[in-house]
């Protein structure tokens, strides 16, 4: 029986801890790809000798040729550029956009049957810019941001009640921007709904922080942005997929009507499987939450509109 084949492109943090944590699960062969010489290839090999002690088979292939990339099952775009301390996700907007679009481009030729996932920032934006250039089906063409946005609600809120993040739960929609709308009134703590063990003025800065939490990495780390917690959502989403889980996650996917919104990615929740997405998912929303919502597809709806014209 083959392995199922992972690609991540880009062997920058993101893209280097992506394979690493997929790496580990030890179900998947992973390509890792990138322009610069000599460090996909580097860190492949690294990751390789780390096999044996971790305990997953030292299969990696770090590359600078897509020729290596034929047949994935799975195709992680991360490449691009990072955002820097002052620099908005939007500023990214022209830079990627050709970055994202020539590897989509890379993945339909040699991978047509592939499901995407794209990491690159501007998120939503990226998504349209892989699904134009690959015209794969919107189940095979979606995006990370949903999980990372709600883990980083569902950390500050176990730290607020000194409780397990386990018993967290909790989903962030909308476009992985100052705009997301994290969905209190679905956020649980062990089945209780969080409004019921902490204030709304104190849940409205969490909430803000969860907003602002990449910005907050962003500004610490003074140069680059975060990747642990992208990383490990990614790999959340490949498990979904490799293994057939149906998990319901919140992810970047083209709404065609739900929710109100049409032909716009935006973060929902999705039915993740091994064909992709499977469905998805409409959950009821108060006003609040919906017109939030609405508020952040028309800031998407403004970055597509951006996106034709640079
Ligand atoms: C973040 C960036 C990567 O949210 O978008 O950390």
């Amino acid at each position: 029986m083959r392995r199922t084949k992972v690609t991540v492109v880009g062997a920058g943090n993101v893209g280097a801890t992506c394979a690493q944590r997929i790496a580990e699960r030890d179900y998947a062969d992973v390509v890792l790809v990138d322009i610069v010489e000599g460090l996909p290839q580097g860190k492949a090999l690294d990751m390789n000798q780390s096999g044996p002690v971790v305990g997953y088979e030292p299969n990696l292939v770090g590359t600078n040729n897509y020729g290596d990339t034929s047949g994935s099952d799975i195709f992680i775009i991360t490449s691009g550029l990072a955002r820097q301390p002052g620099m908005s996700r939007d500023d990214l907007l022209q830079r990627n956009k050709e970055i994202v679009g020539s590897v989509a481009r890379e993945a339909a030729d040699r991978s047509p049957d592939a499901i995407l996932i794209v990491v690159t920032n501007p998120l939503d934006a990226m998504c349209h810019v892989a699904y134009d250039a690959t015209k794969f089906p919107r189940q095979r063409v979606f995006g990370m941001a949903g999980i990372l946005d709600s883990a980083r609600f569902r950390a500050f809120l176990a730290w607020e009640l000194g409780v397990s993040a386990k018993d967290v739960n909790g989903f962030v929609l909308g476009g992985h921007g100052d705009t997301m709308v994290p969905c209190v009134s679905y956020t649980t703590v062990a089945g209780v709904p969080v409004e019921q063990r902490i204030s709304s003025n104190r849940l409205e800065e969490i909430v803000q922080r969860t907003r602002d939490g990449g910005a907050e990495i962003v500004k610490l780390l003074a140069k680059g942005s975060a990747y642990y917690a992208p990383a490990a959502a990614v790999a959340e989403m490949v498990d979904a997929i490799v293994l057939d889980q149906s998990r319901i996650l919140p992810c970047a996917a083209l709404c065609e009507g739900e929710y109100g919104i049409d032909g716009l990615f935006v973060g929902v929740p999705i039915r993740l499987g091994a064909e992709g997405i499977e469905e998805i998912v409409e959950i009821e929303l108060n006003d609040h939450e919906r017109e939030d919502l609405g508020k952040s597809a028309d800031s998407v709806r403004e970055l597509v509109a951006t996106l034709a014209q640079v």
